[in-house]
């Protein structure tokens, strides 16, 4: 095992994401020594980039930092300058460039048209279907935005992304389809957006800097939590169900897997990220790292990742919770006996089974670490 004294640990936290980063930089500042146990053999979490050719790649999927949460902005600019990307995505199909969300350019490119903005939004509202019920992800979509919208945009995309029939799926999955009357391309609103300049792992390793903070790398809390003496109050950010043993059953998450292609040449496409909506294209998006980072453009090559969309099997990473009804129940059988632990706490999105954004994250382990105060 480690060469780590328990005997002067104060708390444990589990995993390194951005959740147990923050819980193990506040809690050391505050005068703790807090062990960090990470699974992986790099701190970061999901978040986590590293230089492939020149270029910062992020190796779970791209993320943008964006926020409107002033506390949490100020935290991170303590680790890190941003800079100024600020993200556009477009769907292809047929051929065909649109932005995404849906904007005016969007509406009127599809139903060839050039509406002003209000003559937009009463064609919408013509073609939205109100049934009785919004139960599921294609009622919920179709009371949104019309049939033909979602066919074209979200039918295909649904059925790639989780696999299954959006009428089949919870409506949950989605809240309100973005549909904007201007023609403005940005995909967030947030009042601040960018990419951390150095990238992700260098934020992380600034946030565990601390001589208070020992981590522990390339090692599974689950395998070895019977040699730690059960008085150290432990924060745990792994998946829930696998703390206790799926006891349950296993809660459903969908996976990704990136096809990663170098090329030799300045730029692969027009920007980071387009969704290819159409279920007979197989990956569901194609991201160019590069346009990330314009400050730092390398000449002559580019990262590109195809995603495609799975269902998890027992070694894959877990990415997006499907949260049917029976992945609820299983949850809830899971929290219940998580509230009998008095000195485990389960955070972070595989902890609470969630989808959160980074900024939610952050928030809610800083608020955490205010009540633990
Ligand atoms: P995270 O998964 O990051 O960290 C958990 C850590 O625990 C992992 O490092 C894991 O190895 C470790 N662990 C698990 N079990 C363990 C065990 N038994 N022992 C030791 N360690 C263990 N958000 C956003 O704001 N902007 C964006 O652009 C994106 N983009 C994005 C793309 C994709 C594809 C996804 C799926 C998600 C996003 N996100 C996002 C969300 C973002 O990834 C998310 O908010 C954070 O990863 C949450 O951080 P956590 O610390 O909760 O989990």
């Amino acid at each position: 095992m480690s060469m780590i004294d328990f005997g002067k640990t104060d708390l444990i936290v589990v995993g390194s994401g951005f959740f147990g980063a923050t819980v193990a930089e506040r809690m050391a500042e505050l005068g703790n020594n807090v062990v960090l146990i990470e699974k992986r053999k790099h701190i970061g979490g999901n978040s986590f980039s590293e230089d492939e050719a020149g270029i910062e790649c992020h190796r779970y999927g791209p993320h943008i930092f964006h926020t409107n949460d002033e506390g949490v902005w100020n935290y991170m600019n303590q680790f890190t300058d941003f800079n100024n990307y600020k993200h556009q995505v477009v769907a292809i199909r047929d051929g065909e460039m649109y932005p995404i969300p849906i904007n005016l350019t969007t509406i009127n490119r599809f139903f060839s048209q050039a509406m002003r903005p209000a003559e937009a939004e009463l064609f919408i509202e013509l073609r939205r279907v109100y049934g009785a019920a919004c139960d599921n992800l294609e009622q919920k979509a179709v009371s949104q935005i019309g049939l033909a919208l979602y066919q074209a945009f979200i039918e295909g995309y649904s059925k790639k992304q989780w696999g299954h029939n959006p009428a089949e799926l919870p409506a949950s999955l989605i809240d309100r389809i973005p549909l904007r009357y201007d023609r403005m391309p940005y995909y967030f609103y947030d009042t601040h957006e960018g990419i951390p300049v150095d990238g992700y792992g260098q934020l992380f390793e600034k946030m565990l800097a601390s001589d208070r903070i020992d981590v522990l790398m390339d090692t599974d809390f689950l395998t070895l939590r019977d040699a730690i003496p059960s008085d150290i109050p432990v924060v745990y950010t792994g998946p829930i169900d696998a703390y206790f043993d799926y006891s349950h059953g296993r809660l459903g998450w969908r996976t990704l897997a990136f096809e990663r292609s170098i090329y030799t040449m300045d730029w692969y496409q027009p920007l980071a990220q387009i969704n290819f909506p159409q279920e007979e294209i197989k990956y569901t998006r194609i991201h160019e790292y590069k346009h990330y980072t314009p400050e730092n453009p390398a000449k002559d090559v580019t990262v590109v990742d195809m995603e495609y969309s799975k269902r998890t099997g027992e070694c894959d990473d877990p990415y997006y919770p499907i949260r049917r009804d029976e992945d609820l129940h299983v949850y809830a059988d899971y929290k219940e006996e998580a509230s009998k632990l008095p000195n485990v706490i389960f955070g972070g999105r595989l902890g609470t089974y969630r989808y959160l954004n980074m900024d939610q994250t952050i928030r809610e382990a800083l608020d955490l670490c205010e009540d633990l105060k």
